[in-house]
C-alpha cells in the first residue's frame, strides 16, 4: 500500500475572464469558498493578471531541462501547477472555445507533453457561455483532449447559461454544481489517498 505523507489537498483555480466582476470570477470564488470549508488549499490566479507570451514553438522545450525558456508570468504559473494536486480551469466561452488568455496558457503547455511533470493531476472546468449550455461543448472535448494529452484525468466541468456580470449568481442550481464538483474533487483525492 501506497502511503501519501501530505493531508491537504492543493487545488489551483485559474480564471480566464477579462471581467473582474464576471461569470468565471463568482463561479470560482464559490468553489474556492466551498473546498476552503473542507480544509483543502486553495489557490486563484487571474490570468489578465499576468503576461503569457504565446508559444513560439522555438523547441527548447525539448532539450536538456524540458521546460519553456520564456521567462514571462507563466514562469510563476508554471510553479502553481507543479504545486497543485489539481487544477481548475475557468474561462468564458468565446466563440465555443476558451478565451484568448486561456489559449495563450493552454499552448505554453507544451513542455508538459514531454516532461510528464502534470502526469497523475486532476483537471475541471467552470464554464459559463450565453446561448445556452451546449456552446461548451468544444470547450470540453478541447480539454478532455488536453488532459488526455498530458497524463491528467478529466473530474467534471460545470456549464452555466450566463451572460451579464453576475448572471450566474442568478440561476438556482449554481449552489448544487458548485457542491458537486467541490465533492468531486475532494473524493478524487481521498482515492488518491487510498491507493
Ligand atoms: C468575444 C466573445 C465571444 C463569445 N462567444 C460566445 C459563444 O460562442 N457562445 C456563447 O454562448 N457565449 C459567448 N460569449 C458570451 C460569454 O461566454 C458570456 O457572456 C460569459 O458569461 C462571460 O463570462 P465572464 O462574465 O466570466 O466574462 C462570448 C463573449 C465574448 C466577449
Amino acid at each position: 500500500m501506497r502511503t501519501l505523507h501530505r493531508k491537504f489537498m492543493h487545488v489551483v483555480i485559474f480564471i480566464g475572464s477579462p471581467r473582474k466582476d464576471g461569470n468565471t470570477t463568482a463561479m470560482a470564488n464559490l468553489l474556492a469558498g466551498k473546498l476552503r470549508d473542507d480544509e483543502t488549499i486553495v489557490e486563484l490566479f487571474d490570468l489578465y493578471d499576468h503576461d503569457i507570451d504565446p508559444c513560439i514553438d522555438c523547441r527548447e522545450c525539448k532539450k536538456e531541462q524540458l521546460v519553456c525558456m520564456q521567462t514571462d508570468g507563466m514562469k510563476k504559473l508554471y510553479a502553481k501547477m507543479e504545486e497543485a494536486d489539481v487544477l481548475v480551469f475557468g474561462t468564458p466561452v468565446y466563440w465555443f472555445g476558451p478565451s484568448g488568455r486561456t489559449k495563450l496558457m493552454i499552448d505554453r503547455f507544451k513542455p508538459y507533453f514531454i516532461n510528464k511533470k502534470l502526469y497523475g493531476k486532476k483537471g475541471a472546468l467552470l464554464l459559463p457561455s450565453a446561448v445556452d449550455r451546449e456552446e461548451s461543448n468544444l470547450t470540453i472535448d478541447q480539454f478532455k483532449r488536453l488532459f488526455k494529452a498530458l497524463g491528467m484525468e478529466y473530474l467534471d466541468a460545470i456549464t452555466i447559461e450566463a451572460y451579464e456580470a453576475g448572471d450566474v449568481l442568478k440561476n438556482n442550481n449554481l449552489h448544487d454544481l458548485i457542491i458537486d464538483l467541490k465533492d468531486r474533487i475532494i473524493e478524487s483525492h481521498q482515492n488518491v489517498l487510498e491507493e
